[in-house]
């Protein structure tokens, strides 16, 4: 039977999963930004890239300050973290009693939100580790896919979301994004944070690919402080990363997925260029605060951090001007 999906943040993310679930039947409304929107509603969403060629016309398209029609079986979260509260507050209330929220973001912190706004036991997340664009309005392209979606509760061990996490995986995969159960949640999305604390911000600030970054060994000496704080943190959490310790991350991190993204240039610098606001706090951020909390020095990401927000504050009044 159909489900009934918002997806709360229709941009690259929201609109690649949003648009396979509503060509398996489910009734998906996206909640976004007017003119992507206005496209799909004209014409339909169109999804190009590594997925193959579709376009999908049963989508209702509702822009910010329309009606919506709750309940929702699933609200998809797929706002940038900087989003996620006001986003939280404006659909929680729209999520049917049985319903669960699930968080597909980068990042550390969104699902506890979700869990403090609809309850753990229906509070899930998704690490998400495929690649996606808008090109032009209306479009979205896959551009890259690692592995599926890992798909579980926010807080593990809780049964109902655990169950639910089962059933959405199950039903994601069935409508052709690929994904995974999983009951280790906060490994994935840690390990994965691992990787953006240790690029992003040194790619934005610096400017250069991913690959150039690795290739300068100011460059790795800096990524590798990043990680030992990281895994530090980690520990302290009581969180227990994919890979062991730092050296058998560092091994994973020069040895494949450096490699493989050789030619990435950093989302945040991207974000910078438009003068737009970046992840930095959830991720380095993040990394910064839970290590002040725990009482482990984090010199590195808190550098990274304050660097990334000059550079915020210049790019939003380059944005301005
Ligand atoms: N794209 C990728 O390849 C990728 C891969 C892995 C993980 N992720 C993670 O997935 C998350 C989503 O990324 P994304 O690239 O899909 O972001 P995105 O393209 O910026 O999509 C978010 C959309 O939500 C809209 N939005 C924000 N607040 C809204 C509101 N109140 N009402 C309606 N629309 C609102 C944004 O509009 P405005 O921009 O106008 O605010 C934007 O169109 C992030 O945490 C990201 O790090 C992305």
């Amino acid at each position: 039977m159909g489900r009934r999906v918002l997806v709360a943040g229709a941009g690259a993310v929201g609109s690649v999963v949003g648009g396979f679930l509503a060509g398996a039947g489910h009734e998906v409304t996206l909640l976004g930004r007017r003119p992507h929107l206005e496209a799909i509603a004209a014409r339909g969403l169109v999804i190009t890239g590594l997925w193959g060629e579709h376009r999908i016309t049963r989508l209702a398209a509702v822009a910010v300050g329309e009606e919506l029609a709750g309940p929702y079986d699933a609200i998809l979260l797929t706002v940038k973290s900087y989003d996620t509260a006001p986003m939280l507050a404006a659909v929680a209330p729209l999520l049917a009693a049985d319903g669960c929220v699930i968080a597909l973001q980068n990042g550390l912190g969104n699902v506890e939100q979700v869990a403090a706004a609809v309850g753990a036991g229906r509070a899930l997340g998704g690490r998400v580790i495929f690649g996606a664009v808008v090109p032009e309005p209306g479009v979205v392209r896959v551009t890259v896919c690692a592995d599926p979606i890992a798909l579980g509760a926010a807080v593990a061990g809780v049964a109902r979301a655990e169950e639910l996490a089962r059933a959405w995986a199950a039903l994601f995969a069935t409508a052709d994004v690929p994904t995974e159960y999983t009951a280790a949640l906060q490994s994935h999305l840690w390990t994965k944070v691992f990787y953006n604390a240790a690029l992003n911000p040194l790619g934005a600030l610096l400017e250069r690919p991913y690959g150039a970054l690795a290739a300068d060994e100011d460059g790795r000496a800096v990524m590798d402080a990043v990680i030992d704080e990281c895994f530090a943190v980690a520990r302290a959490r009581g969180v227990e990363p994919l890979v062991p310790d730092a050296d058998a991350y560092r091994q994973l991190f020069y040895g494949r997925l450096v490699p493989a993204t050789a030619d990435h240039r950093s989302s945040m610098l991207q974000d910078l260029e438009r003068g737009r606001r970046t992840e930095i706090e959830a991720i380095n951020g993040c990394i910064w605060r839970y290590g002040r909390a725990a009482g482990i020095p984090t010199p590195v990401n808190a550098t990274m951090t304050r660097l990334m927000r000059f550079r915020e504050r210049r790019a939003e009044g380059r944005g301005r001007a």
